[in-house]
């Protein structure tokens, strides 16, 4: 290594330092020198997160050679444009405006912003997307409208049209700051880069070992051997890690607590032993002194192994004669059937109108631009520490406890600043493997997937085939459904029985159909393992249903926006489950989205031609707030200074948990007159913090808000004297009451778990509830789609924080655009980074996406509100797929709607054909499985066997 001393302006001074200028990078140098603000995210030049000032231009740290940079550079960091005493009008901006989310892209856009505005202080919307765009700023939480709105804030202040305080939030006049727009606690330390996410505290964490992973190269495999003698040779490595290492059963566990299950959810190993199920698993860990001298090692690690062949979908794992992946369940693990109302196969017969088809929906990669980053020691106690990106504390420790040979009690998880997950840090994979590797070494462990790796090794949100049946009388009433679904979730069981089941409650969810016989299965193949992903299960469920709908409209000669209206959920009406809800708002829905569906028709017609095809899609969506009976826990302590802290495991994923606990307890506590900033937040560590339960089901505004409700209630009670007014501290401390309470939701009571042979019952206490528009425009000598517009109407009740629900809504709408369009995970070795697996840039996702609301009390919920973020991805991508086929008479029975299955549409109609599903073969006949099931019903007494084993 020869190493070179240089001589950089860094922020205004000159800095002197050492590097290798041929293989260090510019970002590699600055985050060095402790300017961590610059983040690293897929470290090959698509992301932007790396952005630095160079010279006066935007650069891509983590490309830029030091070879290729001059002595004497002037460089400009994050740390340089502004501090927390004095932000720069972007920094506030982007606080006020709501353009930090997860918040890890936001130094990348910041720097980025300043060049522009630099260079242009009145740039035009369209100037600020395509500076982005053209400067590679990618942003997976907020669809980019927020980040536009906070330029263009910045730039009035810097032209010294507003002031900075014109941009700040202000506590309103009534002191309520529910349902406004109160800037999360956190961005302040995202918008001046001094918030530390994992590979930060990982890079500042002292005698930390550097890990790295052994992956297989294969899809499917046995594994012979494993030869480390090379790599243990190598510079700086200190224990190669196999599974003789691990202490405990070397497996994590998924509950598969139903009498459906044919696996014991103990059936995914923590590293390699003989099996190899998918390109994603770990067959060894390599620990060393730095980063580059694992990974260097890894790469001598020799495996010898015995490829098998790969089964890249369902399809081929439920084929008559394939053979069984695990050595331990079928392919086909669980089933569920779905019985409503009388047998369908008569009604199907009467109806005046039915159709068929047959659907797939692809997994889908989460995308997120931080890769993922754990770090794990064993601290003073002798307690197991891991720091990750977990959205589910506390289920985590449940999850690996067994597997690493650790007592619940003797493990304590840590959820550090996240820079995003929606959902997939809800596997708890690379967390064992850092526990392993701490165990093993002895030492505190750091490790940080490469993007690639990140791909493989995480979990994806499961695959989908299905076939159909839609039937309804001449008045357009739907009259029965049929369906058989198989969910393709990966190489393991893991998080599969949450998504059959989900796959009896989705298909159909928010119309009423009196009729209904279903399958509802999951299975097992070599191409990725399931993790939850926003809304999780639902989206292929809407894939099949929504699709059904526009053409049984078409077929009954019903516009399809009429004809969904007639059959949304009305008064009464009851879902798939069988239960009634609590509020019923789909027919003020509708009516608020008649005039946009009209006046996007007017607009299609007149701007449509015969070469750009302008259509219009409609699809209603909805997603469940908690799944089933949930218990959360949440702790309020009156501090000496009359302060209140709030101690919760409202796990944030960028999603804003901690600007929600802030205001919950800010107005549970109005009557005791504290300001916001007395209320303090202890968040997301199960060494200091209760039970809150995981950050999914769109569940942590309702159950956070309720507990917290719940715990105000009982220290207010018991601050209060006998004359109405409240004890202090030490009056509390004096009168020998204690100061500290906990709160807890518990939704047992009014929920009904799926009776397992009808899937009958009311598994969540609240709904979500909307309708998406989508206007696209194809391109019919290419077949490429663009998505011109999207505007939602949901029903989530009272907002509880304007910033967290727009962020919400418009991340997901971007994302179902994206899994509409171009956003997949089916081939390991094609989709290993952001652009190759579809990423939604800027210049993908149209600055026309708006929500409107209906809202509607929810009676449990607090203040009246329910969730509000899933709602927004399970079903509009299904608008823009019926868009296409209005736009173009093309439809898309297999997504993702890439330009090639556009065009092949195209061409047949050319040819006076018409694009046909392929009705698929899902590994039984439907019939004669749902009657065998029917003759021998599961005992509902039967007790699950998930601990039992292992
Ligand atoms: Fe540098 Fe992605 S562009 S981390
Ligand atoms: Fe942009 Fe999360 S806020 S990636």
């Amino acid at each position: 290594m020869a190493l070179s001393k240089m001589i950089l302006n860094i922020n205004g001074v000159d800095r002197m330092l050492i590097c290798d200028k041929e293989k260090d990078t510019l970002a590699d140098v600055v985050r060095r020198l402790g300017l961590t603000g610059t983040k690293v995210g897929c470290k090959v030049g698509q992301c932007g997160i790396c952005s630095v000032i160079l010279n006066g231009e935007v650069t891509r740290g983590c490309i830029k050679k030091m070879k290729n940079i001059s002595e004497g550079s002037m460089i400009v960091t994050i740390e340089g444009i502004g501090t927390p005493t004095s932000l720069h009008p972007l920094q506030q901006a982007f606080i006020t405006y709501g353009a930090v989310q997860c918040g890890f892209c936001s130094p990348g856009f910041i720097v980025s912003a300043k060049v522009l505005l630099d260079q242009n202080n009145n740039p035009t919307r369209q100037e600020v997307r395509a500076w982005f765009q053209k400067n590679h700023n990618a942003c997976r939480c907020t669809g980019y409208k927020p980040i536009v709105d906070s330029v263009l804030a910045a730039a009035k202040v810097i032209r010294g049209e507003w002031t900075m305080e014109d941009i700040q939030y202000k506590v309103p006049t009534d002191g309520k700051i529910y349902g406004t727009g109160y800037p999360r606690p956190a961005a302040l330390a995202k918008v001046t880069g001094l918030c530390d996410y994992g590979d930060d505290i990982g890079m500042k964490m002292p005698g930390a070992l550097h890990i790295a992973v052994v992956l297989p190269g294969v899809d499917h495999g046995n594994l012979i051997s494993i030869d480390t003698s090379e790599a243990e040779k190598m510079p700086g490595v200190e224990k190669i890690i196999t599974y003789k290492d691990v202490q405990g059963t070397n497996r994590t566990m998924f509950p598969c607590s139903s009498p459906h299950s044919r696996c014991d959810g103990f059936d995914h190993y923590i590293l390699v032993e003989n099996k190899i199920l998918r390109c994603g698993d770990v067959v060894a860990l390599v620990a060393a002194r730095t980063r580059e001298e694992a990974r260097a090692a890894a790469k001598k690690v020799e495996l010898k192994i015995e490829e098998l062949p790969a089964y890249k979908n369902i399809l081929d794992s439920c084929a008559e004669g394939a053979m069984q992946l695990h050595p331990e369940h079928p392919n086909i693990y669980g089933t569920f059937p779905l019985r409503k109302g009388e047998d369908t196969r008569k009604i199907m017969e009467n109806s005046d109108f039915v159709v068929e088809g047959s659907f797939h929906s692809q997994h889908e990669p989460h995308l997120v631009l931080e890769p993922d980053t754990v770090q794990a020691y064993v601290d003073e106690q002798g307690v197991v520490t891991i720091h990750c990106k977990t959205l589910a504390l506390y289920m985590s420790i449940m999850m690996i406890a067994r597997g690493i040979g650790v007592p619940n009690d003797k493990i304590r998880i840590i959820e550090n600043p996240t820079g995003a997950s929606f959902g997939y840090s809800g596997g708890v994979l690379t967390y064992a493997l850092m526990a392993v590797a701490t165990l093993a070494t002895g030492k505190p462990c750091t490790m940080t997937l490469s993007y690639d790796e990140h791909q493989h090794i995480t979990g994806k949100r499961q695959g989908c085939f299905s076939n159909g049946k839609l039937a309804c009388d001449k008045n357009g009433k739907l009259t029965a459904l049929e369906y058989e679904t198989v969910f393709d979730t990966g190489a393991y069981a893991e998080f599969g029985f949450p998504v059959a089941e989900g796959g009896t409650r989705y298909t159909g969810m928010t119309y009423y159909i009196p009729n209904i016989r279903a399958l509802s299965s999951v299975a097992i193949s070599n191409v990725a393992m399931t993790a939850p992903y926003r809304a999780a299960t639902s989206p292929p469920c809407f894939t099949v249903f929504e699709h059904l709908m526009d053409m049984l409209a078409e077929k009954a000669g019903i516009d399809p926006f009429e004809f969904r209206a007639i059959n949304s959920y009305h008064e009464g009406d009851t879902t798939n489950s069988g239960h009634t809800l609590s509020v019923y708002p789909y027919p003020q829905i509708y009516e608020k989205m008649r005039p946009v569906y009209e006046a996007a028709i007017d607009y299609a017609k007149k701007n449509s031609t015969p070469l750009m095809k302008i259509g219009v899609g409609i699809s209603n969506s909805c997603y469940n707030t908690t799944g089933g009976p949930d218990h959360a826990e949440v702790a309020l302590e009156l501090n000496p200074d009359g302060t209140v802290t709030n101690f919760n495991t409202a796990e944030d994923q960028g999603q804003g948990t901690d600007a929600h606990a802030l205001v919950f307890t800010y107005e549970a506590l109005r009557p005791l007159g504290l300001k916001p900033e007395q209320i303090k937040l202890c968040m997301n560590d199960t060494g200091l913090c209760p039970n809150t339960g995981p950050a999914a089901g769109s569940r942590t505004h309702y159950v956070t808000g309720r507990a917290t409700l719940d715990a105000a209630d009982k220290l207010m009670k018991a601050m209060k004297k006998e004359d109405g007014t409240f004890r202090t501290y030490d009056e509390m401390v004096a009168d020998g009451i204690p100061t500290k309470y906990l709160g807890v939701s518990d939704t047992t009571s009014i929920t009904k778990p799926l009776d397992p042979n009808t899937c009958q019952g009311n598994p969540s206490a609240e709904y979500m509830w909307g309708t998406f528009l989508s206007m696209v425009e194809v391109d019919t000598t290419t077949g490429k789609t663009k998505l011109l517009k999207m505007h939602a109407v949901v029903d989530c009740g009272p907002i509880g924080n304007i910033l967290s629900f727009e962020g919400q809504g418009y991340s997901g709408m971007m994302h179902s655009a994206g899994y509409a369009l171009r956003e997949q995970y089916s081939d390991p070795q094609k989709h290993t980074g952001l652009a190759n697996s579809g990423f939604s840039f800027i210049g993908d996702v149209p600055d026309e996406l708006s929500i409107d609301t209906v809202v509607s009390m929810r009676p449990t919920g607090p203040f009246g509100s329910s969730g509000c973020s899933e709602v927004f991805q399970a079903g509009p991508h299904m608008s823009v797929i019926n868009a296409i086929y209005n736009a173009c008479g093309v439809r898309i029975y297999e997504l993702p709607a890439t330009p090639d299955k556009v065009k092949a549409g195209l061409d047949l109609i050319a040819q006076g054909k018409t694009p046909q599903p392929r009705k698929y073969y899902l590994g039984y006949d439907m019939w004669e499985k749902l009657d065998d099931m029917e003759q021998n019903p599961v005992n509902l007494t039967k007790k699950p066997t998930v601990f039992d084993h292992h």
